[in-house]
């Protein structure tokens, strides 16, 4: 889906939502953000190439997103500034750099406003919201072949010693059980920096069965940690009678596995996983529930799951949950949410549109 993204950052609904209905229908991205700090995280999970920011933001935060943007060094989206009056702050700015537009604002000038902001972005989508960005794209997927071909070599190759060697040494089944682990660290490391930089090309959807999806991560996951399935208690409750959705059977693999590694690294001994699978004829929704009785998340920590390079943990990327939310929310139209209560548990839930992708998108922690 290779198309301009706009964040609209706004707390009057009344200007978001139908703006952000408009844009969709013309075959932007659109997402709403209420304040700055909900901006700039989203930002950090995605580059945007826009972004529509009302200056009268509550608190004065329009004024602050809008220097925050402007100093980004990853990143520079264009600007759009509605609501500003003030004549001293356009004087300030960057001439040319920056449109404006006040409220009302109606529809042929919104897009109008908007396509020419784009325009001198270059023609590919994405790409000019960041200059490093692009570069790291390119370098990355280099640098992890060029990782993973010897890592392949030395899994395969600890595998046949294992079988000549005599591991009732201890020290030799020690080395072995390390070279193993170490192994399947850095893939998996290398795996989820590959999946956050690597660029959207050639999505495909199809037809995809979340409870097939749900039980090959299950397996993948059990590969990951061969000694759980005598520790953790794995439940599986998965509604027969789901429809198949439109999606990408990969990145939704990716998403289920992502959130599957979480909670087993969080349980310990009895520790328990559920995945549940439902259907909600209603909202015509898929909801997909994978629920630990592991260490649960301090609160303070909650804000910040989705944010790249959040982690708690020594080895942690802190990319697996901001994967997550671009497959579901960016890329899938779905909602990814989080329950926990630190020393009970953590619930993850996901819900996915059944029907054609629809323009809902988003993520919480609570
Ligand atoms: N099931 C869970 N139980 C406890 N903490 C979790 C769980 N899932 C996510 N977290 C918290 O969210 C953080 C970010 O997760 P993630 O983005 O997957 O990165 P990483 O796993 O590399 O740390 C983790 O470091 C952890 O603190
Ligand atoms: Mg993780």
């Amino acid at each position: 889906m290779n198309r301009f993204s706009i964040l609209i950052v706004d707390q009057d609904l009344k200007f978001a939502d139908p703006a952000a209905k408009l844009l969709r229908e013309q075959g932007y991205a659109v997402r709403v953000a209420r304040d700055g700090p909900a901006a700039l995280e989203m930002i950090a999970g995605l580059p945007v190439d826009l972004v529509l920011v009302n200056f009268r933001l509550s608190g004065g935060g329009g004024r602050e997103l809008v220097e925050r943007l402007l100093n980004r060094y990853t990143g520079s989206p264009k600007i759009i500034i509605i609501d500003c009056d003030d004549g001293g702050i356009r004087a300030e700015l960057p001439p040319g750099e920056i449109a404006f537009l006040s409220k009302p604002v109606g529809n042929d000038v919104l897009l109008e406003t908007v396509r020419n902001s784009l325009k001198t972005k270059g023609s590919v989508p994405g790409e000019g919201s960041s200059e490093r960005f692009a570069a790291l794209e390119n370098f990355f997927p280099f640098l992890a072949h060029e990782i993973r071909n010897p890592l392949h070599a030395i899994g395969g190759a600890v595998t046949i010693l294992e079988k000549r060697l005599d591991l009732k040494d201890e020290v030799v089944d020690r080395s072995v059980r390390i070279i193993k682990e170490e192994v399947e660290y850095l893939s998996g490391f290398v795996q989820e920096c590959l999946d956050f930089v690597r660029p959207q090309l050639r999505r495909r959807l199809t037809d995809v069965d979340v409870n097939e999806v749900a039980e090959v991560a299950i397996g993948v996951v059990s590969y990951i940690f061969p000694g759980a399935p005598g520790k953790t208690q794995l439940v599986k409750d998965f509604d027969p009678h789901i429809p198949k959705i439109p999606a990408n059977y990969e990145e939704l693999k990716r998403a289920f596995l992502n959130i599957l590694k979480n909670s087993f690294e969080a349980v310990g001994e009895g520790g328990r996983v559920a995945i549940r699978t439902k259907f909600a004829p209603g909202p015509g929704l898929v909801e997909v529930s994978f629920s630990d009785n592991g260490t649960g998340i301090k609160k303070e920590n909650l804000q910040n799951l989705f944010t790249p390079f959040f982690t708690t943990k020594l080895r942690g990327t802190g990319l697996g949950l901001a994967i997550c939310r671009r497959i579901i929310a960016e890329n899938h139209g779905g909602e990814i949410s989080i329950r926990s209560e630190e020393g009970a548990g953590t619930t993850v839930k996901i819900e996915l549109p059944a029907g054609a992708k629809s323009p809902r998108g988003g993520s919480r922690a609570i």
